[in-house]
């Protein structure tokens, strides 16, 4: 896979791939979310030979108000930044891909856009994918609620300098 690259990129470049990804039975509706178009929200794409295999969306977003009390402490002086979107085609799973795309996006909010002690990453992360967020440095917070259509779900979040 030495021929990917990270870039961020426009809503339009990544929507089809988004919503193939992770609502494959609405493909080829995109799905936007509100959030998408707006100046302070960064789309990441990874790209193989010029399409795009993988994709992940950050969006100013303050914290649930269900989140533990642990991370509210936390989170009081920081700029939170919700994860929304985050996918990889399925023939491109399991090759560094997804881990990349997380690193090279908190690396640039890092050097760009974020102080890096107080800026909070949170995000609805599906079961079956909070072990990959947890090798990143993510933490769960609270218990299993569920998504109608797409299943079981855990708020995971980090401290952007903690995101490796
Ligand atoms: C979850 C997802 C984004 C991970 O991306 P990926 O490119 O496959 O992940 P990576 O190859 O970068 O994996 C990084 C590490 O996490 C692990 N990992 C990845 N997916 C995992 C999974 N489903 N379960 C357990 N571990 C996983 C890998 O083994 C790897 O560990 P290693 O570095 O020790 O080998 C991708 O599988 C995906 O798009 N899944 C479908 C959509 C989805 O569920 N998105 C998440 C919504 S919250």
């Amino acid at each position: 896979m030495t021929k990917t690259t990270f870039q961020i990129v426009e809503a339009s470049e990544i929507v089809e791939v988004r919503t193939r990804i992770l609502r494959p039975g609405q493909w080829p509706l995109p799905e936007h979310y509100p959030q998408d178009h707006l100046s302070s929200t960064y789309h990441f794409s990874a790209k193989y030979e010029g399409q795009t295999i993988g994709v992940a969306t950050f969006m100013v977003n303050s914290l649930p108000k269900d989140i533990s009390e642990s991370v509210v402490a936390k989170s009081e002086k920081t700029t939170c930044l919700q994860l929304r979107g985050m996918g990889v085609l399925e023939p491109f799973q399991r090759q560094g891909i997804g881990g990349k795309i997380i690193r090279f996006a908190t690396q640039l909010f890092c050097e760009e856009h974020c102080d890096p002690q107080t800026t909070l990453i949170w995000f609805n992360a599906r079961e079956h994918a909070i072990a990959f967020y947890q090798k990143l440095g993510f933490q769960t917070s609270g218990d299993f609620f569920d998504v109608p259509k797409i299943g079981a779900h855990k708020i995971m979040w980090s401290v952007l300098r903690d995101v490796s």
